[in-house]
């Protein structure tokens, strides 16, 4: 089996990394790693991905005078490591509209949120300020708007009394390290197609059973 070639992007803390490090790790799992790139030196990412025996590249956005340069150097970074499949975990830059043009339904996101809902960095805060009781996680296609493209997986996740933005940020990040490897493991085995800019998923173990919170009589 030929397993699909992705590249990580990071930013920080790297746990969406890890689930994909671990996923990998079976033999079955359809994907590897072939390269983490951070663009900042100090993501702790980084530590995981040469812990796993991962190629890694620094490449700081701050040396770059415009966004477009910076994407020019990560894309060659990407090619030469031999990436199939670009996977944005915790990457906390906008790719130019050049870049994703690149690579066509080839990059991947996770949000924190049911996306169209909450776009941004904050939304948890958002979820907390509009009082919804599910809000998740979404695994998408990229597109050149911050959040946007064909939506590939999602997890919903109960937002409770008393919640934090750290609470519900937790809650949601197990439901993130679950979804991830999933979505990556559909598009690998070719389960993902993408038409009229929507991504059809032939999975056929769909749950059709509704989430209620609270829960209903
Ligand atoms: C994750 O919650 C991810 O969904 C979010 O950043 C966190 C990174 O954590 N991404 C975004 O908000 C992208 N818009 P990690 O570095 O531990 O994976």
């Amino acid at each position: 089996m030929d397993k699909l070639k992705l590249g990580v992007l990071i930013s920080g803390r790297g746990s969406n990394l890890q689930a994909l490090i671990d996923a990998c790790a079976a033999a079955d799992y359809p994907a590897e790693i072939v390269l983490v790139v951070s663009n900042r030196p100090d993501a702790m990412g980084l530590e995981r991905a040469q812990a796993a025996g991962i190629a890694t590249r620094i490449i700081e956005h701050t040396n770059y005078g415009d966004r477009e340069s910076f994407d020019r150097d990560v894309d060659a970074a990407l090619r030469d490591a031999g990436a199939q499949l670009i996977c944005l975990a915790g990457f906390m830059r906008l790719l130019s509209r050049w870049f994703v043009e690149e690579w066509p339904d080839r990059i991947v996101n996770i949000h924190p949120s049911l996306l169209p809902a909450f776009k941004g960095t904050d939304s948890h805060a958002q979820a907390l300020a509009t009082g919804v009781k599910l809000t998740g996680c979404t695994v998408h296609f990229v597109r050149s708007e911050m959040d946007a493209g064909p939506i590939i997986m999602q997890a919903a996740v109960p937002v409770l009394p008393g919640d934090t933005e750290d609470s519900l940020a937790a809650r949601v990040l197990t439901a993130e390290h679950q979804c991830y490897p999933t979505a990556i493991r559909l598009i690998a085995e070719g389960r993902v197609t993408v038409e009229d800019n929507r991504a059809i998923n032939t999975d056929g173990n769909m749950a059709a059973r509704p989430l209620y919170n609270p829960p209903a009589d």
